[in-house]
């Protein structure tokens, strides 16, 4: 059996379908159900006995160590953390408290577990960190993509506490041993994606004839990835990577905010014109822009193309089609996402 954290979010909850899809190995999944966190997206699973749902707190040092001596895994993969740098600018506080102190409380229940296994189940254990890649900071124009060397520079409150969190789980490997790996990935996009998140925002933004609010003048630069190229890239980490080692994940995908959005736009007036025949493009309204809003962000993922042969199977182009496509297929999981928590939040954010 895997552990994995944050497995009803959004590429947690891709990572348990597809590892379910692919293998009989059970997945014991521990998430807080914060406002990003939506059973829904695991429904195919409601009656399979190979997935266990725990609802808890990664930073439960009573609930974890008592899963890890129940169900015994073999490997820990901690998607679990507050993602979105636009709620971690209005409230840092439970980044703090999840990306950092949840992260280091979890490594100590996992240490504890880990040490004390029988050597050769020892040997084998994994913990897997799934970081990002905005823990390098900011590109320019002409800068060559992050590589697992660049030092971390975080610009944001999420991507200091995910840079912390980083730094804790080296440091668990360097003093205690744990046998970690570690993965920083560029932007995901694809099914299940929260929709505050830009590319599911203007997807159902333009659906429902409001605004698409591109912040500053939409030339930031993202590296988009397709979330189960992502999933297959930590599949690969976790068999094979080597222990102690970080990778560098991306999609060699790099696109201004405004492209992204005009794309979109594009396939959704081939797949579902407006009905008064005018271009989604025109709902584009350029708003006040992110503070510190990185400009730039590419990954070099030489390293786990040459170790471990991983490459993307997905263009943006054919990815962002997929994309649009199963919004447009999901209407059920989408109305429960625009509900409650999600409604608030769009209010505070974009009706001030
Ligand atoms: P998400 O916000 O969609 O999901 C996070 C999940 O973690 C939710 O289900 C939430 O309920 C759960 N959670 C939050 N706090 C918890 C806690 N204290 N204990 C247990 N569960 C908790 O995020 P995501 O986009 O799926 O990202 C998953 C991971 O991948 C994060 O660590 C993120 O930093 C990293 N990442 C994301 C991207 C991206 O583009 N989304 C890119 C690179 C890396
Ligand atoms: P986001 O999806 O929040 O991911 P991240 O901040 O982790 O990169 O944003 C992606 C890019 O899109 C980022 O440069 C901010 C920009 N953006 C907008 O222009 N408008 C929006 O409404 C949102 C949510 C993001």
């Amino acid at each position: 059996m895997i552990l994995v954290t944050g497995g009803a979010g959004f590429i947690g909850g891709n990572f348990v379908l597809d590892w379910l899809a692919a293998s009989d190995e059970p997945v014991l999944n521990l998430d807080k159900l914060t406002y990003a966190g939506n059973l829904q997206t695991l429904t195919a699973l409601e009656h399979d006995a190979r997935h266990v749902f725990v609802r808890g707190d990664i930073g439960d040092t009573a609930l974890v160590p008592q899963l890890l001596a129940r169900y015994r895994p073999r490997a820990v993969i901690n998607f679990a953390a507050e993602s979105h740098v636009d709620r971690s600018i209005h409230g840092p506080s439970d980044f703090i408290q999840t990306n950092i102190v949840g992260t280091f409380n979890l490594l100590e229940s996992v240490r504890g577990h880990w040490s004390a296994l029988p050597d050769d189940e020892r040997a084998a254990f994994r913990f897997v960190h799934v970081s990002t890649d905005e823990v390098y900071g900011s590109l320019a124009p002409d800068d060559a993509p992050f590589r697992e060397t660049n030092p971390h520079a975080p610009n944001s409150p999420y991507s200091a506490s995910k840079a912390a969190s980083d730094h804790l789980v080296r440091a668990w490997h360097h003093t205690y041993g744990l046998p970690v790996l570690t993965t920083n990935c560029s932007n995901n996009y694809g099914p299940y994606h929260f929709p505050e998140k830009l590319i599911p925002l203007v997807i159902l933004n333009a659906l429902a004839g409001k605004p698409l609010p591109v912040y500053g003048d939409g030339q930031q630069v993202r590296d988009w990835l397709y979330v189960k190229d992502h999933c297959a890239a930590i599949r690969c980490v976790l068999g094979a990577g080597q222990v102690g080692q970080t990778y560098n994940v991306g999609g060699w995908n790099e696109k201004p905010n405004l492209d992204v959005v005009h794309t979109i736009c594009r396939i959704l007036d081939e797949l579902r014109p407006r009905a008064d025949g005018q271009p989604y493009a025109s709902q584009i309204t350029f708003v006040t822009d992110r503070p510190g809003h990185d400009r730039r962000y590419a990954i070099d993922a030489t390293r786990l193309a040459d170790e471990l042969g991983w490459k993307p199977e997905e263009t943006f182009d054919s990815g962002i089609r997929k994309t649009v496509t199963w919004y447009l297929d999901n209407e059920a999981w989408v109305s429960n996402v625009t509900s409650g928590a999600y409604r608030d939040w769009i209010a505070q954010q974009y009706e001030r």
